[in-house]
């Protein structure tokens, strides 16, 4: 089948890590871990809340140790892309998440950024790269490791904010936002996820933010909803993320479509497509099934994943 051009925006490369990598890396790095063979470790994959994810999604990162980890897991996830209708990637990594095990910074950032260099070349997909930091640790700390990027030309194009959203609000991390606009940097962050609508307000209001990764709980929020379709706002939206993770009964009950309908820009993604059980392409047909997702719905999710994008505008309207 042939695809519609899609920009993936929401797509974190460490919850690209697939079983059988997460076995193989562990195997070639002498990294124990707790699961016998990879229908074990699937069968933890059973989440009940974002923390009982993010535990996993920790604890499988012990098997990258090297550049070649890093780049071996970052060339799988563009070449699964591609077959999806991916053009572009927009693609967030933790680094805090690998400074916290011993992993340089340097590691972490060449493995993945040398892949992303020949992305276009090899795969028909161009890339950026987002320094995703965790909220549930200190602002101090996300200040260094952005200092230690950027003293090191990691090759960045913007930051974002993720981890355990409830109890840590955008402000706490102002600062750090204030400084990477100063550098230049692009500035997204998920908000309304699990967390409150207020939050989504808060990270356009006090970080600036350009997107909102989830941003799903605005609906609670009748005023703000009206904002966002005024302010036309991108949402990275992911549909089978939020039912993984419950944020959302089940898919049928998504709203992503009822979204569209009102008049917010919103696109679909993956977030994390080897915990949730699919890539973009199965986020789309998994609604197609579910709430009757249509061509044109489909058409408007790829233009509006392409006008999201920090695309220059020459490759961005080649696409569109
Ligand atoms: N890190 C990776 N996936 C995430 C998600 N869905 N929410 C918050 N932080 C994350
Ligand atoms: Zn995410």
């Amino acid at each position: 089948m042939t695809h519609l051009p899609f920009a993936e925006l929401h797509l974190h490369i460490e919850g690209t890590l697939e079983p059988e990598l997460v076995m193989e890396l562990a195997r070639r790095n002498g990294v124990a871990l707790p699961y016998d063979d990879v229908g074990e470790l699937r069968a933890a994959y059973d989440f009940t809340d974002l923390q009982s994810f993010l535990d996993l999604y920790y604890a499988n990162m012990a098997v990258l140790r090297t550049r070649q980890d890093f780049a071996d897991m970052t060339a799988a996830y563009l070449a699964r892309a591609a077959t999806a209708g991916v053009r572009h990637a927009e693609i967030m990594f933790d680094p805090q998440a690998h400074l916290v095990r011993g992993v340089p910074l340097e590691v972490a950032v060449e493995g993945i950024a040398s892949v992303l260099a020949t992305s276009e070349d090899d795969h028909g997909v161009s890339t950026l790269l987002i320094a995703a930091f965790l909220r549930d640790r200190p602002e101090a700390e996300a200040l260094d490791v952005l200092d230690g990027l950027l003293g090191m030309g990691a090759p960045i194009a913007g930051v974002g904010l993720d981890s355990a959203e409830i109890g840590h609000p955008p402000a706490k991390f102002a600062r750090l936002f204030a400084r990477a606009r100063a550098a230049g940097l692009h500035l997204v962050a998920h908000a309304g996820e699990e967390g409150p609508a207020a939050y989504v307000t808060e990270a356009l209001d006090v970080l600036g933010v350009e997107r909102i990764d989830h941003g799903i709980r605005a609906l609670d929020d009748d005023a703000l909803v009206s904002r966002l379709v005024a302010e036309q706002v991108p949402l990275t939206v992911c549909p089978l993320s939020n039912v993984a993770l419950r944020a959302v009964g089940t898919l049928a009950e998504h709203p992503v479509v009822a979204m569209l309908e009102r008049g917010l820009n919103v696109s679909v993604h993956s977030d994390d497509p080897a915990y949730f059980g699919g890539y973009l392409d199965d986020n789309l047909d998994a609604l197609t099934t579910a709430v009757g997702l249509t061509r044109a719905h489909r058409v408007r999710l790829a233009e509006n994943s392409l006008r999201a994008s920090f695309l220059p505008a020459g490759r961005r309207d080649a696409l569109l």
